[in-house]
């Protein structure tokens, strides 16, 4: 499922010489998802912040909707000018982006960033973007000849990992982290703290042992919860992550997953202003009540649903369904209150040492946060950002050509050892 098998010698012979040239430069390891279709999914990067900054600038680094941010880290939305709220360096935050199909690849490609005075491309990746990308990753996909002559203000694509592995792990509904290795983690660690398992990590990221290196990307598979809507929908895909929520069809709608079960659950959001009808037709249930009737054979449960957004409208459905027990009120994942302090407990990890060749983090200074543009839109769901890419088009060698150098090893040990899946 991870792989594509090599189709001749000369696939061979191409990884074994590049594997010789790049062999030197290899430092750390991602995991690679072939595709060969444009469906874009939802995913989540794992991102630490490098300084403080505000709610809306951490979203404009990524060109996300702010509080798509907040609801994804299940943080209380309603805080008076909560986009404007600073979050603590060091704080550890998912942030979802739409995961595309590039070249043969998963990958994000829908974030720009705006270079400044005393960037790098080893500061824009291993402290801006947290290593989420590599300097030679930013090179690359820029194709920037020297290095050392950045333009300030210039605008450089910044390729993000992401895997979708269909929304299932295990067969269950899954969306998944792209989760940069700290010094200190250790598989069990990060197992234990996404509930999961050890196992379940190795054959998602094809891993032939547990040894970890900080600076792998590991994608890390949460347990979620699926939608159903229409392909036409502009949400269509949404999935969310147990313990979490997600803001959509322009704000109007927040749906929830957890804590008790997997059914995602919608209702009009605390911030709806101005939205089209969330009213089920021939009825007086709006979108997320739910009304219970004992009769003889068990409970008569109706209840409201929300369908997708389609052109702007809120598609809604009512359904009836006969359950041994009426359902107890609907349970909500807990909100936390916009963090001011990094807590030091296993869920955020202690500061990993900046691992910069020459900048180091106190380098760049606070006050140059950076502000691009405008405040960003909302993400599309299913954004049409992936690149036309047939089955065909994903050729091992032309894929192999235009990865980075550092995921080269890694590849072509995975292609080279059975698979342990
Ligand atoms: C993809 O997931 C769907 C359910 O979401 C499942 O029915 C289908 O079998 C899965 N396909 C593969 C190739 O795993
Ligand atoms: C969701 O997360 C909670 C803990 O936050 C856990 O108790 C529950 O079992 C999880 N549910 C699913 C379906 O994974
Ligand atoms: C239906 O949902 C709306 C909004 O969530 C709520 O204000 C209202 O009280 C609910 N009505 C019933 C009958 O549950
Ligand atoms: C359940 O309730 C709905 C409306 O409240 C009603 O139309 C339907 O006939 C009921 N079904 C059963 C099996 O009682
Ligand atoms: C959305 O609206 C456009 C034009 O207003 C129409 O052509 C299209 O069919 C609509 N799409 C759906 C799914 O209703």
């Amino acid at each position: 499922m991870l792989m594509q098998k090599p189709r001749s010698f000369a696939s061979y012979t191409f990884l074994i010489l590049l594997f010789i040239v790049n062999a030197a430069l290899v430092t750390s390891k991602s995991t690679i998802e072939p595709c060969s279709n444009s469906d874009s999914c939802n995913s989540l990067l794992g991102y630490t912040l490098y300084t403080d900054l505000k709610v809306a600038e951490v979203a404009s680094l990524f060109q996300v909707d702010p509080i798509a941010v907040l609801t994804a880290n299940a943080i209380d939305i309603s805080y008076p000018d909560v986009e404007n709220h600073i979050l603590p360096s060091q704080l550890f935050l998912k942030i979802p982006i739409s995961c595309s199909c590039v070249d043969g690849i998963r990958k994000s490609v829908s974030t720009h960033y705006k270079t400044r005075p005393q960037d790098t491309l080893s500061s824009i990746a291993d402290s801006i973007y947290g290593g989420l990308v590599s300097a030679d990753q930013l090179r690359e996909a820029n194709s920037i000849q020297d290095p050392s002559v950045l333009d300030v203000g210039q605008s450089l694509m910044v390729p993000l990992p992401c895997t979708c592995f269909n929304g299932t792990d295990n067969s269950l509904p899954a969306i998944y982290l792209s989760y940069v290795v700290k010094p200190v983690d250790t598989l069990t660690g990060i197992a234990s703290r996404y509930f999961t398992t050890i196992t379940d990590l190795m054959n998602v990221n094809a891993m032939g042992s547990t040894a970890i290196t900080a600076g792998d990307i590991l994608a890390v598979p949460l347990s979620a919860c699926s939608s159903n809507f229409p392909k036409y929908a502009s949400d269509y895909g949404l999935i969310v992550p147990n313990g979490s929520y997600a803001i959509t069809a322009s704000h109007c709608l927040q749906c929830s997953c957890g804590p008790g079960n997997r059914n995602l659950y919608c209702m009009p959001a605390s911030l709806a202003v101005s939205c089209s009808s969330m009213q089920c037709k021939n009825s007086n249930l709006m979108v997320g009540n739910v009304t219970v009737q004992q009769s003889g054979g068990g409970c008569n449960v109706t209840s409201c649903n929300y369908g997708g957004y389609v052109n702007g409208t809120i598609i809604t459905g009512l359904s009836t369904s006969l359950q041994p027990r009426c359902p107890g009120p609907q349970q909500f994942p807990p909100l936390v209150a916009p963090p001011t302090t990094v807590t030091r407990d296993s869920e955020y990890a202690p500061a990993p040492a900046p691992q910069l060749d020459g900048a180091g983090t106190a380098t760049i200074p606070k006050t140059t946060v950076p502000v691009s543009g405008s405040l960003p839109g909302f993400p599309p769901a299913s954004g049409p950002t992936a690149l036309g890419s047939s089955s065909d088009a994903c050729s091992l060698v032309n894929t192999l050509a235009t990865f980075p150098a550092t995921l080269l090893l890694w590849l072509f040990t995975k292609l080279m050892m059975p698979s342990p899946m």
